[in-house]
């Protein structure tokens, strides 16, 4: 019996993420230093743990979640200035991605309009629900140009993503572009806002202004959950019952919701956490431009992309950095970003070793 022949035709290319397991076995393992994932290592660990014991001191895990993410729901209400209806929390900003597939991709000939380089989990989620998905590329120098985006829509277009600041790339696209696309497409808009804290400018102050708009943001990144798995979207009423009424009752789990509660309570802290971030991106990007050959591109981000000489292939440097015990991601096979890398910004101490190998390496290559 062949398994394979059961799966859904659709689904066979993902056979192929059976290498990415092994990676994300790998990283299971305490042995590497994080630089991969843009996870947040500036968040105070002392810190977090402290609001995690509260969080944890607050529920009973006999009982089931509060349904649909609730209590960080009136949290995130409260905090961002809008009605719960328009508020959507997920067991991470990936299950709203996933819901926002379902929901408007997964009927035969759905499209979504993704602007690339970017996110990989956009694509991912609209062929899992069955739609299609499309690519319209940024200028060479990343930026968003409206007129290309809009010029690509077609009868079938359902969503188009946005990731701004733009993983990997780093830079924020300007906002009037973004807003041009809101406003004249007429299509439902996910802009993903993952890293939008360390970043100079929000639209989510905009999203229940437009019925099309829907912001997306975690609190993987500048508060440092990851591991509990927290996002979510703010939008308009209509869109957001959608979405909800798609959901599973207890993706969210209680200590997520309880700790979204606190962090947002303890905003300022996270503040001064997101600063230290910003001030070690500067140092680290400051870094990479003095290593000879390598073009560091300017970030809004907690990470930051680079390019590096023809003399050092990519695939290899990442190999070499991922031997000595250090995760970067190569990025290399996305479109325009031939022979480029993408390193989380972390702690002081885990940036020099990465520039003090990545030096080595460049000029064991050279
Ligand atoms: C652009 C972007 N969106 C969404 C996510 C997913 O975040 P979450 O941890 O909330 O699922 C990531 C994670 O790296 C990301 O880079």
């Amino acid at each position: 019996m062949d398994i394979d022949e059961f799966v859904v035709e659709r689904l066979r290319p993902l056979l192929g993420e059976r290498k990415r397991t092994e990676t994300y076995f790998d990283l299971a393992g305490e042995r590497k230093v994080r630089m991969g994932l843009n996870e947040n290592l500036l968040v105070n660990r002392f810190f977090s743990d402290t609001l995690l014991f509260e969080a944890v001191k607050r529920l009973d895990v006999r009982e089931y979640p509060p349904p649909k993410g609730w209590t960080a729901v009136r949290a995130i209400a409260e905090e961002m200035g809008v009605w719960e209806d328009e508020v959507l929390v997920g067991n991470g900003s990936d299950e709203i991605l996933d819901l926002v597939a379902k929901v408007f991709l997964s009927s035969d000939g759905c499209e979504a309009l993704i602007v690339d380089p970017t996110f990989e989990m956009y694509r991912f989620y609209a062929l899992l629900a069955g739609g299609r998905a499309r690519q319209v590329l940024t200028s060479r120098d990343f930026r968003l140009n409206a007129d290309s985006v809009l010029s690509e829509i077609g009868e079938d277009t359902k969503v188009i993503f946005i990731c701004s600041p733009n993983n990997p790339t780093g830079r924020q696209f300007d906002r009037d572009e973004v807003l041009r696309v809101v406003e004249e497409s007429g299509r439902i808009v996910v802009l993903d806002e993952a890293y939008v804290d360390f970043a100079p400018y929000s639209l989510s102050g905009e999203c229940t202004k437009y019925e099309n708009l829907l912001v997306l943001r975690t609190f993987s990144k500048a508060f440092g959950i990851a591991a509990l798995r927290a996002g979510y979207c703010l939008g308009n009423s209509r869109i957001i019952e959608w979405l909800r009424a798609a959901q599973s009752p207890f993706s969210v789990n209680s200590a997520a919701q309880q700790m979204v509660r606190l962090v947002l309570e303890n905003r300022k802290v996270y503040d001064s956490f997101v600063k230290q971030v910003i001030e070690e991106r500067n140092y680290l990007t400051a870094e990479l431009e003095m290593v000879p050959g390598v073009e560091a591109y300017e970030s809004d981000a907690n990470f930051i992309l680079f390019r590096l000489p023809d003399s050092a292939p990519s695939k290899e440097v990442v190999r070499r950095l991922s031997e000595s015990g250090l995760e970067v991601r190569d990025r290399g096979s996305l479109p325009l970003l031939e022979n480029c890398v993408r390193v989380t910004v972390s702690t002081r101490e885990n940036n020099l070793k990465f520039i003090e190998r990545l030096k080595e390496v460049m000029g064991e290559l050279a």
